[in-house]
Protein backbone atom coordinates (compact mmCIF):
# COMPACT_ATOMS: atom_id res chain seq x y z
CA UNK A 1 0.00 0.00 0.00
CA UNK A 2 2.88 2.58 1.08
CA UNK A 3 4.46 1.39 -1.52
CA UNK A 4 1.76 2.39 -4.70
CA UNK A 5 1.38 5.72 -2.58
CA UNK A 6 5.17 6.15 -3.07
CA UNK A 7 5.51 5.32 -6.88
CA UNK A 8 2.17 7.81 -7.07
CA UNK A 9 3.99 10.76 -5.11
CA UNK A 10 7.16 10.12 -7.40
CA UNK A 11 5.26 10.24 -10.72
CA UNK A 12 3.38 13.34 -9.46
CA UNK A 13 7.04 15.08 -8.32
CA UNK A 14 8.19 14.10 -11.80
CA UNK A 15 5.29 15.23 -13.58
CA UNK A 16 5.36 18.34 -12.19
CA UNK A 17 9.29 19.08 -12.47
CA UNK A 18 9.01 18.54 -16.18
CA UNK A 19 6.15 21.16 -16.17
CA UNK A 20 8.06 23.60 -14.50
CA UNK A 21 11.44 23.01 -16.56
CA UNK A 22 9.52 23.33 -19.38
CA UNK A 23 8.24 26.80 -18.83
CA UNK A 24 11.30 28.41 -17.56
CA UNK A 25 13.23 26.93 -20.14
CA UNK A 26 13.43 29.28 -23.09
CA UNK A 27 11.86 27.58 -26.50
CA UNK A 28 13.30 26.33 -28.96
CA UNK A 29 11.48 29.07 -31.55
CA UNK A 30 13.03 31.70 -29.79
CA UNK A 31 16.55 32.98 -30.80
CA UNK A 32 19.27 31.23 -30.78
CA UNK A 33 16.70 28.39 -31.67
CA UNK A 34 19.11 25.62 -31.90
CA UNK A 35 21.21 26.52 -28.26
CA UNK A 36 17.81 26.52 -27.04
CA UNK A 37 16.63 23.79 -28.21
CA UNK A 38 19.55 21.68 -27.45
CA UNK A 39 18.90 22.98 -24.01
CA UNK A 40 15.36 21.34 -23.79
CA UNK A 41 16.67 18.50 -25.50
CA UNK A 42 19.37 18.09 -22.33
CA UNK A 43 16.86 19.21 -19.67
CA UNK A 44 13.64 17.60 -20.90
CA UNK A 45 11.97 13.86 -21.43
CA UNK A 46 14.14 11.80 -18.90
CA UNK A 47 16.06 11.47 -15.68
CA UNK A 48 15.12 9.88 -12.71
CA UNK A 49 14.28 13.58 -11.28
CA UNK A 50 16.13 12.05 -8.04
CA UNK A 51 17.21 15.50 -6.48
CA UNK A 52 13.73 17.27 -6.89
CA UNK A 53 12.48 14.35 -5.31
CA UNK A 54 14.72 15.09 -2.54
CA UNK A 55 13.64 18.86 -2.49
CA UNK A 56 9.48 17.76 -2.33
CA UNK A 57 10.48 15.08 0.45
CA UNK A 58 12.21 17.60 2.50
CA UNK A 59 10.16 20.40 2.22
CA UNK A 60 7.64 18.29 3.59
CA UNK A 61 9.46 18.32 7.00
CA UNK A 62 9.45 21.87 7.23
CA UNK A 63 5.86 22.44 5.43
CA UNK A 64 6.82 24.41 2.41
CA UNK A 65 5.23 25.66 -0.50
CA UNK A 66 4.79 23.56 -3.12
CA UNK A 67 5.54 26.14 -5.56
CA UNK A 68 8.53 27.26 -3.97
CA UNK A 69 10.02 23.42 -3.69
CA UNK A 70 9.02 23.91 -7.78
CA UNK A 71 11.40 26.49 -8.20
CA UNK A 72 13.79 24.85 -5.82
CA UNK A 73 13.23 21.67 -7.69
CA UNK A 74 14.33 23.12 -11.38
CA UNK A 75 17.34 25.34 -10.01
CA UNK A 76 19.17 21.69 -8.87
CA UNK A 77 17.65 19.84 -11.67
CA UNK A 78 18.76 22.24 -14.13
CA UNK A 79 22.42 22.39 -12.35
CA UNK A 80 22.24 18.63 -12.52
CA UNK A 81 21.70 18.46 -16.52
CA UNK A 82 23.94 20.76 -17.10
CA UNK A 83 26.68 18.34 -14.95
CA UNK A 84 25.88 15.39 -16.97
CA UNK A 85 26.16 17.40 -20.58
CA UNK A 86 29.58 18.19 -19.64
CA UNK A 87 30.75 15.23 -17.82
CA UNK A 88 29.70 13.29 -21.29
CA UNK A 89 31.62 15.60 -23.17
CA UNK A 90 34.60 14.08 -25.03
CA UNK A 91 37.37 15.48 -22.48
CA UNK A 92 35.59 14.03 -19.73
CA UNK A 93 33.78 10.39 -19.84
CA UNK A 94 33.41 10.45 -23.65
CA UNK A 95 29.82 9.31 -23.50
CA UNK A 96 27.69 8.66 -26.48
CA UNK A 97 24.45 7.85 -24.57
CA UNK A 98 22.52 9.39 -21.97
CA UNK A 99 18.79 9.26 -20.79
CA UNK A 100 18.42 6.51 -23.33
CA UNK A 101 19.12 9.64 -26.33
CA UNK A 102 22.19 10.17 -27.70
CA UNK A 103 24.17 12.48 -25.61
CA UNK A 104 23.99 16.48 -26.26
CA UNK A 105 27.43 16.50 -28.30
CA UNK A 106 26.55 13.56 -30.23
CA UNK A 107 22.88 15.21 -31.73
CA UNK A 108 24.40 18.25 -31.87
CA UNK A 109 28.13 19.44 -31.47
CA UNK A 110 30.80 19.54 -28.95
CA UNK A 111 30.53 23.80 -29.14
CA UNK A 112 26.71 23.32 -28.42
CA UNK A 113 27.00 20.95 -25.60
CA UNK A 114 29.59 23.13 -23.76
CA UNK A 115 27.10 26.25 -24.08
CA UNK A 116 24.34 24.28 -23.08
CA UNK A 117 25.93 23.38 -19.99
CA UNK A 118 26.87 26.94 -19.25
CA UNK A 119 23.26 28.37 -19.69
CA UNK A 120 21.69 25.72 -18.22
CA UNK A 121 24.18 26.47 -14.90
CA UNK A 122 23.00 30.26 -15.52
CA UNK A 123 19.47 29.66 -15.82
CA UNK A 124 19.64 27.49 -12.24
CA UNK A 125 20.95 30.29 -10.68
CA UNK A 126 18.66 32.65 -12.13
CA UNK A 127 15.36 31.03 -11.80
CA UNK A 128 16.60 30.31 -7.47
CA UNK A 129 17.57 34.22 -7.43
CA UNK A 130 14.26 35.12 -8.90
CA UNK A 131 11.88 33.12 -7.48
CA UNK A 132 10.23 34.14 -4.37
CA UNK A 133 11.54 30.51 -2.83
CA UNK A 134 11.44 32.25 0.84
CA UNK A 135 9.55 35.23 2.66
CA UNK A 136 13.05 36.42 3.97
CA UNK A 137 15.34 37.86 1.06
CA UNK A 138 17.90 37.04 3.70
CA UNK A 139 17.83 33.25 3.71
CA UNK A 140 16.88 33.36 0.30
CA UNK A 141 20.78 34.83 -0.42
CA UNK A 142 22.17 32.26 1.57
CA UNK A 143 20.13 29.49 -0.64
CA UNK A 144 21.60 30.69 -3.60
CA UNK A 145 24.84 30.69 -1.91
CA UNK A 146 24.60 27.21 -0.86
CA UNK A 147 23.86 25.86 -4.21
CA UNK A 148 26.96 28.26 -5.44
CA UNK A 149 29.08 26.36 -2.83
CA UNK A 150 27.46 22.61 -3.75
CA UNK A 151 27.88 23.50 -7.85
CA UNK A 152 31.47 24.61 -7.73
CA UNK A 153 34.90 23.96 -6.99
CA UNK A 154 34.57 22.67 -3.75
CA UNK A 155 31.37 20.79 -4.70
CA UNK A 156 30.17 19.08 -7.77
CA UNK A 157 32.41 20.65 -10.44
CA UNK A 158 35.56 20.15 -7.72
CA UNK A 159 35.00 16.70 -7.58
CA UNK A 160 34.78 16.27 -11.58
CA UNK A 161 38.15 17.23 -11.04
CA UNK A 162 39.03 14.82 -8.78
CA UNK A 163 37.39 11.88 -10.77
CA UNK A 164 39.90 13.00 -13.78
CA UNK A 165 43.51 13.23 -11.99
CA UNK A 166 42.05 9.57 -10.53
CA UNK A 167 41.94 8.11 -13.87
CA UNK A 168 44.21 4.62 -13.86
CA UNK A 169 45.08 5.51 -9.72
CA UNK A 170 43.86 3.14 -7.27
CA UNK A 171 42.34 5.51 -4.46
CA UNK A 172 42.65 5.01 -0.30
CA UNK A 173 38.91 4.51 0.85
CA UNK A 174 39.46 8.05 2.34
CA UNK A 175 40.28 9.85 -1.04
CA UNK A 176 37.22 7.63 -3.11
CA UNK A 177 34.61 9.31 -0.57
CA UNK A 178 36.16 12.63 -0.90
CA UNK A 179 35.97 12.22 -4.32
CA UNK A 180 32.20 11.13 -4.49
CA UNK A 181 30.97 13.04 -1.82
CA UNK A 182 31.93 16.11 -3.92
CA UNK A 183 31.18 15.23 -7.64
CA UNK A 184 27.57 13.45 -6.73
CA UNK A 185 26.96 14.22 -2.62
CA UNK A 186 27.18 17.83 -2.75
CA UNK A 187 24.63 18.67 -5.17
CA UNK A 188 22.39 15.55 -3.26
CA UNK A 189 23.01 17.03 0.08
CA UNK A 190 22.28 21.27 -0.76
CA UNK A 191 19.16 19.66 -2.24
CA UNK A 192 17.71 18.37 0.76
CA UNK A 193 18.88 21.07 2.65
CA UNK A 194 17.49 23.87 -0.06
CA UNK A 195 14.00 22.00 0.10
CA UNK A 196 13.81 22.51 3.90
CA UNK A 197 14.46 25.70 3.30
CA UNK A 198 11.62 26.45 1.38
CA UNK A 199 9.20 26.57 4.57
CA UNK A 200 9.68 27.17 8.65
CA UNK A 201 12.91 27.34 9.85
CA UNK A 202 14.57 23.84 11.54
CA UNK A 203 16.06 23.61 14.87
CA UNK A 204 19.32 23.62 14.75
CA UNK A 205 19.44 20.05 15.83
CA UNK A 206 16.70 19.35 13.75
CA UNK A 207 18.91 21.23 10.79
CA UNK A 208 21.86 18.90 11.58
CA UNK A 209 20.27 15.64 11.35
CA UNK A 210 18.83 16.21 7.87
CA UNK A 211 22.18 17.73 6.94
CA UNK A 212 23.22 14.44 8.12
CA UNK A 213 21.06 12.11 5.72
CA UNK A 214 21.79 14.46 2.78
CA UNK A 215 25.42 13.66 3.07
CA UNK A 216 24.64 9.83 3.40
CA UNK A 217 22.42 9.44 1.11
CA UNK A 218 24.58 11.99 -1.77
CA UNK A 219 27.61 9.45 -0.97
CA UNK A 220 24.97 6.22 -1.27
CA UNK A 221 23.95 7.66 -4.32
CA UNK A 222 27.44 7.31 -5.84
CA UNK A 223 27.85 3.86 -4.34
CA UNK A 224 24.91 2.50 -6.21
CA UNK A 225 26.22 4.81 -9.16
CA UNK A 226 29.38 2.57 -9.45
CA UNK A 227 27.86 -0.54 -8.61
CA UNK A 228 24.77 -0.05 -11.49
CA UNK A 229 27.64 0.43 -14.05
CA UNK A 230 29.53 -2.02 -13.08
CA UNK A 231 26.35 -4.91 -12.77
CA UNK A 232 23.77 -3.41 -15.11
CA UNK A 233 23.03 -3.49 -18.47
CA UNK A 234 23.16 -0.50 -21.21
CA UNK A 235 19.12 -0.88 -22.31
CA UNK A 236 18.68 -0.35 -18.62
CA UNK A 237 20.47 2.16 -17.49
CA UNK A 238 20.47 4.53 -20.81
CA UNK A 239 23.69 5.60 -20.53
CA UNK A 240 27.11 2.95 -21.29
CA UNK A 241 27.42 0.32 -19.39
CA UNK A 242 30.69 -0.48 -17.79
CA UNK A 243 31.91 2.70 -18.82
CA UNK A 244 33.94 2.92 -15.19
CA UNK A 245 36.00 -0.29 -15.91
CA UNK A 246 36.82 0.70 -19.56
CA UNK A 247 37.82 3.85 -18.28
CA UNK A 248 40.15 2.69 -15.56
CA UNK A 249 38.33 4.65 -13.13
CA UNK A 250 38.44 4.10 -9.57
CA UNK A 251 35.10 3.38 -7.58
CA UNK A 252 33.74 1.50 -4.67
CA UNK A 253 33.54 -1.21 -6.75
CA UNK A 254 37.46 -1.49 -7.60
CA UNK A 255 38.09 -0.65 -3.96
CA UNK A 256 35.55 -3.27 -2.04
CA UNK A 257 33.93 -5.71 -5.27
CA UNK A 258 30.64 -6.00 -5.90
CA UNK A 259 29.68 -7.99 -2.96
CA UNK A 260 30.78 -5.30 0.08
CA UNK A 261 30.23 -2.49 -2.05
CA UNK A 262 26.50 -3.56 -1.74
CA UNK A 263 26.46 -4.21 1.84
CA UNK A 264 28.30 -0.61 2.22
CA UNK A 265 24.85 0.56 0.10
CA UNK A 266 22.87 -1.14 2.72
CA UNK A 267 24.74 0.19 5.88
CA UNK A 268 24.57 3.79 4.41
CA UNK A 269 20.95 3.71 3.85
CA UNK A 270 20.60 2.17 7.30
CA UNK A 271 22.64 4.88 9.22
CA UNK A 272 20.62 7.51 6.55
CA UNK A 273 17.10 6.07 7.50
CA UNK A 274 18.11 6.19 11.34
CA UNK A 275 19.54 10.43 10.93
CA UNK A 276 15.53 11.30 10.05
CA UNK A 277 13.96 8.37 12.38
CA UNK A 278 12.75 10.84 15.17
CA UNK A 279 10.89 13.60 12.28
CA UNK A 280 8.56 10.54 12.29
CA UNK A 281 5.81 11.10 9.76
CA UNK A 282 6.89 13.95 8.10
CA UNK A 283 10.08 12.43 6.82
CA UNK A 284 8.46 9.46 5.47
CA UNK A 285 9.08 10.73 1.99
CA UNK A 286 12.74 10.89 2.78
CA UNK A 287 12.73 7.44 4.09
CA UNK A 288 11.47 5.98 1.15
CA UNK A 289 13.64 7.99 -1.23
CA UNK A 290 17.24 6.64 0.58
CA UNK A 291 15.29 3.29 -0.23
CA UNK A 292 14.49 3.86 -3.57
CA UNK A 293 17.87 5.18 -4.37
CA UNK A 294 19.66 2.43 -3.02
CA UNK A 295 16.84 -0.34 -4.76
CA UNK A 296 16.47 1.64 -8.11
CA UNK A 297 17.83 -0.37 -11.52
CA UNK A 298 18.87 2.49 -13.17
C1 LIG B 1 23.79 10.31 -12.86
O1 LIG B 1 22.78 10.88 -12.09
C2 LIG B 1 25.06 11.00 -12.59
C3 LIG B 1 25.49 10.97 -11.21
C4 LIG B 1 25.60 12.03 -10.51
C5 LIG B 1 25.81 9.68 -10.60
P1 LIG B 1 21.30 10.31 -12.10
O2 LIG B 1 21.35 8.81 -11.94
O3 LIG B 1 20.49 11.07 -11.13
O4 LIG B 1 20.83 10.62 -13.59
P2 LIG B 1 19.38 10.93 -14.17
O5 LIG B 1 19.09 12.35 -13.83
O6 LIG B 1 18.41 9.98 -13.52
O7 LIG B 1 19.52 10.71 -15.64
C1 LIG C 1 29.07 11.92 -12.70
O1 LIG C 1 29.55 10.71 -12.27
C2 LIG C 1 28.90 12.88 -11.64
C3 LIG C 1 28.47 14.18 -12.20
C4 LIG C 1 28.68 15.25 -11.56
C5 LIG C 1 27.77 14.28 -13.48
P1 LIG C 1 29.57 9.59 -13.40
O2 LIG C 1 30.49 9.96 -14.51
O3 LIG C 1 29.76 8.27 -12.75
O4 LIG C 1 28.06 9.69 -13.93
P2 LIG C 1 27.48 8.79 -15.10
O5 LIG C 1 27.70 7.36 -14.68
O6 LIG C 1 28.20 9.16 -16.35
O7 LIG C 1 26.01 9.14 -15.12
MG1 LIG D 1 32.11 11.18 -14.76
MG1 LIG E 1 30.08 9.77 -16.64
MG1 LIG F 1 28.71 6.50 -13.20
Amino acid sequence: MSGNHFAAWMEGVQHRTETALGTILPEASIAPQRLHEAMRYAALGGGKRVRPLLVHAAGEIAGADPERLDCVACAVELIHAYSLVHDDLPCMDDDVLRRGKPTVHVEYDEATALLVGDALQALAFQTIAEGRVNDDPAVQLQMVTLLGRASGSRGMAGGQAIDLGAVGKQLTREELEFMHIHKTGALIRASVLLGAQCGAPLAPDAQARLDRYGKLVGLLFQVVDDILDAQADTATLGKTAGKDADQNKPTYVTLLGLYEARTLADVLLAEARDAIASFGATAARLDELANFIVHRRF
